[in-house]
């Protein structure tokens, strides 16, 4: 559905904020974008839906051009910004209702498919009151009920958990799972890993503009399976520890499932206590992106 390649978008004063970014995303997937502040995950999105123009490469999206044809790329593609659109004079309800109509949804399409969005994120309560008084999760999810009350078959939602409580998330991702489950494809920038990892199918990690990891999270998990968290005594990393991260008396040590009872039989003489996890995607994401600068960065994209 969507294909990019070899995209660079280069700011004015020459900040290299995408540097040769391919990826491809498929209908009915959720493709997750992580990265740093300032990796160059919303310049991506801009250029998709047209609002930057790229500096070199190329994209198509549904086999056409979104920078050629900014029409076409706003009709096929819906998109939640990062930042928060003022919603002054409407209520939440008035203001989904609206984007759903200009979508070119049927009026009555559309207040059916409000009311059960509003339902499904349980914020029905703050449905009719002006939007100018909403609180930042409440506006946050208005702005994502905005982008899917009539989806386009791309949808891109830019850090749409921000500021959302924990049980309003989980309703938030049920929806994204839903839109994927009726073929659109999803693209979504989060900071939220751990939540993500759940819901997402592929996950392309950004760094410095460039792609340094994407796959599926259990492909991108498989290589450091195991974690272990020691207060050790004393003695030097064992032999069977693919990473060590010490921190003073505290040890992290990554390792093959395999070796999992070497790991405890280990840690049971050497630790005061110890704690062993599989490793999830945070870990992987923090050891592909805290490479110092100057460090290898070597692409791991199957
Ligand atoms: N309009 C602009 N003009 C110049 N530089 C920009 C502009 N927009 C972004 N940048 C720079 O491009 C880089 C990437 O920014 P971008 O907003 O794409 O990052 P991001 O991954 O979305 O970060 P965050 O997680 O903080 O939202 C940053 O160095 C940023 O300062
Ligand atoms: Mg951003």
């Amino acid at each position: 559905m969507l294909h990019i390649d070899s995209l660079t978008k280069v700011y004015r004063r020459g900040v290299r904020a995408n540097d040769g970014i391919s990826l491809d995303v498929g209908a009915g997937q959720v493709t997750g974008l992580l990265g740093h502040n300032g990796a160059g995950k919303t310049t991506l999105l801009h250029q998709v839906v047209g609002l930057v123009r790229p500096s070199a490469g190329r994209i198509r999206l549904l086999g056409r051009d979104p920078v050629a044809d900014p029409a076409y790329a706003r009709t096929a593609c819906s998109f939640q910004p990062q930042a928060q659109a003022p919603l002054t004079g409407v209520t939440a309800r008035q203001a989904i209702e609206i984007v759903g109509r200009i979508r070119g949804g049927a009026r009555r399409a559309v207040r059916g498919r409000t009311a059960e969005l509003l339902a499904a994120l349980n914020i029905e309560e703050w449905a009719d009151a002006p939007a100018e008084r909403l609180s930042g999760g409440v506006r946050r999810l208005t702005a994502f009920c905005m982008a899917i009350v009539a989806p386009g078959r791309l949808v891109m939602l830019d850090e749409p958990t921000n500021d959302v409580d924990p049980v309003r998330r989980r309703l938030l991702w049920e929806q994204v799972r839903a839109l994927a489950a009726a073929g659109h494809a999803v693209v979504l920038v989060t900071h939220n890993i751990a939540e993500a990892e759940r819901a997402i199918d592929q996950v392309v990690v950004l760094d410095h503009g460039r792609v340094v990891a994407a796959g599926s999270p259990a492909s991108l998990a498989a290589g450091h399976e195991m974690r272990l968290e020691v207060t050790a005594r004393a003695g030097g990393p064992p032999g069977w520890a693919r990473t060590v991260h010490r921190d003073g008396d505290r040890l992290t040590v990554t390792l093959a499932a395999a070796d999992a009872p070497r790991a405890v039989a280990w840690a049971q003489l050497h630790a005061d206590r110890f704690a062993l996890h599989p490793a999830g995607l945070e870990e992987v994401y923090v050891g592909l992106t805290d490479a110092p600068e100057g460090a290898d960065r070597a692409p791991l994209v199957p």
